[in-house]
């Protein structure tokens, strides 16, 4: 199956506000949200100009405007770009966004060659290229600029069979057999192998994919990290765990350390990889 942009657009188009409570309402999103603020605060200078593509709602919108200089937000849905703009405004940061955009990852000719010091594409734009991941890798490192960073977030797909195995067993009976070797050999949840009735078409990806397709531009892996890890102890420990603050408190801690280990790179929810443009 390729790329067809009406996937996202319709998908986030319709979302509400879902974008906006995802990372607060539970113990999980808590979880990716405090591992990807770590990253940005870690690579975001005073003295940048960032471009977030994929913005969604603006999460971490009113986190990266006060890491950076200038903050450029951009997303394929209207939607959400509005959502952004009224949250922007409620929060009185919406004077320090640059310019507010509503594109295509694969098409980001309102920018020019090296016009940003960090592009920020966390949250899974990548998971929808499918056919056009590397059109649309290409196309970020065109707005970069030389030894600018990009910090790009997928879904894992290995970290979503181990906490959605009952899923897909279930869609075992649904699509057969075969369908369930295909998404364990390719992470492709697609129309023609994989038909789930969401239409939420994705390649979720593996850490020695994201190796692959890094390998192929001339850019430096400067960290690679999981994100949501101890997600899979499960939902209920995950919550008793949130409502006791000291045990909590440290296992964000310790969320944060162990997803820089090797060994645990494939196993969260998401997989996040930081780029130095050569
Ligand atoms: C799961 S949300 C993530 C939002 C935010 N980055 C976060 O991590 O919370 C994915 C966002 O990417 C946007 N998106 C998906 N495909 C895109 C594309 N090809 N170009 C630009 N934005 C895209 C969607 O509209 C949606 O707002």
């Amino acid at each position: 199956m390729s790329y067809n942009p009406e996937i996202p657009r319709s998908r986030y188009d319709n979302y509400g506000d879902r974008e906006w409570t995802r990372l607060e309402k539970d113990a999980h999103g808590e979880l990716l949200y405090q591992v990807h603020l770590d990253i940005l605060k870690r690579y975001i200078k005073l003295t940048d100009k960032v471009l977030e593509i994929g913005a969604g709602s603006g999460r971490y919108t009113k986190d990266i405007v006060a890491m950076c200089s200038e903050l450029t937000v951009a997303d394929i849905s209207s939607h959400q770009i509005e959502f952004n703009k009224s949250k922007m405004c409620e929060l009185s940061l919406i004077d320090r966004i640059k310019a507010y955009h509503v594109i295509d990852v694969l098409d980001m000719s309102v920018f020019e060659d090296s016009s940003f010091d960090c592009v920020v594409c966390i949250g899974g734009v990548i998971n929808y290229l499918l056919d056009k991941e590397n059109d649309g890798i290409q196309e970020i490192l065109r707005v970069l600029k030389s030894d600018g960073v990009l910090i790009v977030g997928a879904m894992s797909f290995i970290g979503a069979s181990l906490y959605y195995l009952e899923g897909i067993r279930y869609e075992k009976d649904q699509f057969g057999l075969e369908a369930t070797k295909w998404i364990f050999d390719t992470g492709i949840q697609d129309e023609e192998h994989y038909p789930v009735e969401s239409k939420h078409y994705v390649h979720m990806m593996r850490s020695t994919e994201l190796d692959a397709l890094f390998a192929q531009f001339p850019v430096r892996v400067q960290e690679r990290s999981s994100a949501g890890l101890f997600t899979q102890a499960g939902d209920a420990a995950l919550e008793n765990a949130r409502n006791d603050k000291e045990f909590w408190k440290l296992i964000v801690e310790k969320e944060i350390a162990f997803t820089k280990l090797q060994g645990t790179l494939d196993c969260g929810m998401n997989i996040i990889y930081v780029v130095q443009k050569l």
